[in-house]
């Protein structure tokens, strides 16, 4: 069996300022002189944070990551961030293709591809975000949702460079409530078939993320679920506390 490192990657979305920089000193210090941490941990803060994130995190093995990303490498594209942006202010990752960003931003799986290419590009790993709607599961497509999502939304890349798949159903965002357990598996198990049948063994290590209400009361739970390599926090990573409780629960 494929042993996969799990990784717990928090998303603070448009949230913090200078002074959340504390909460990175306090995660630093909780990884540093608690049990060594069975997981990779990253933080994924607004562009604003992510260059000071990357150094302070640093040393504790804090990773950082963007929330976006542009398709180009720079030009004309006001209000954008690129890759190499990203890549030479500390990040390792980023994440493609959430849901927040489908919504607001009318991302289509073929620009969350591109997005994911270029990341692949300048050497960052993707988080690529794939979810259903409340409509969608409650009419029994969640499964094929997510299946023609990812289908579309992962390079063929994938099969040589490292990417990460995240997988939020959009009415768990932010809402308290998550799937069961059993609808979880289900998910990442099809996730995982899927990656193992186009890429084969590769597909066999890319880590699976769960995301949506992941909290310090559930984390145990749902990431003891088969196929369940991490997860990916919003507001429960804005608290060191709570998101090392998280991480412990790996
Ligand atoms: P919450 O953990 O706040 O539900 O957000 C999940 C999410 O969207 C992470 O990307």
């Amino acid at each position: 069996m494929t042993t996969i490192t799990p990784l717990i990657a928090g998303n603070w979305k448009m949230n913090g300022l200078k002074q959340s920089l504390s909460e990175i000193s306090e995660l630093a210090q909780l990884l540093t002189t608690g049990e060594a941490p069975r997981a990779l941990v990253c933080i994924c803060p607004p562009a604003t944070l992510l260059h000071a994130v990357a150094e302070q995190g640093a040393s504790s093995g804090i990773l950082a990551g963007g929330q976006d990303c542009h398709t180009a490498n720079a030009g004309a594209h006001t209000g954008d961030i690129s890759v190499s942006m990203l890549a030479d202010a500390g990040a390792q990752y980023v994440i493609v293709g959430h849901s927040e960003r489908r919504a607001d931003h009318g991302e289509s799986d073929d620009m969350v591809r591109a997005k994911a290419e270029a990341a692949i590009g300048a050497g960052l790993k993707p988080i690529v975000c794939v979810g259903e709607s409340e409509a969608q599961r409650d009419a029994g497509q969640a499964v094929s949702v997510v299946a023609a999502q990812l289908a579309a939304s992962l390079p063929d890349a994938a099969g040589q460079h490292s990417v990460v798949v995240a997988y939020e159903p959009i009415w768990a965002i932010g809402t308290g409530r998550t799937p069961n357990s059993a609808d979880i598996a289900e998910i990442h198990d099809a996730i995982r078939a899927q990656l193992v049948e186009r890429f084969g063994e590769t597909g066999a290590t890319i880590q699976i993320l769960y995301g949506g209400s992941l909290k310090p009361q559930n984390a145990r739970e749902i990431l003891a679920i088969e196929n369940v390599n991490g997860g990916l926090v919003g507001g429960a990573s804005l608290l060191a506390k709570d998101f090392y409780t998280i991480i412990s629960a790996v």
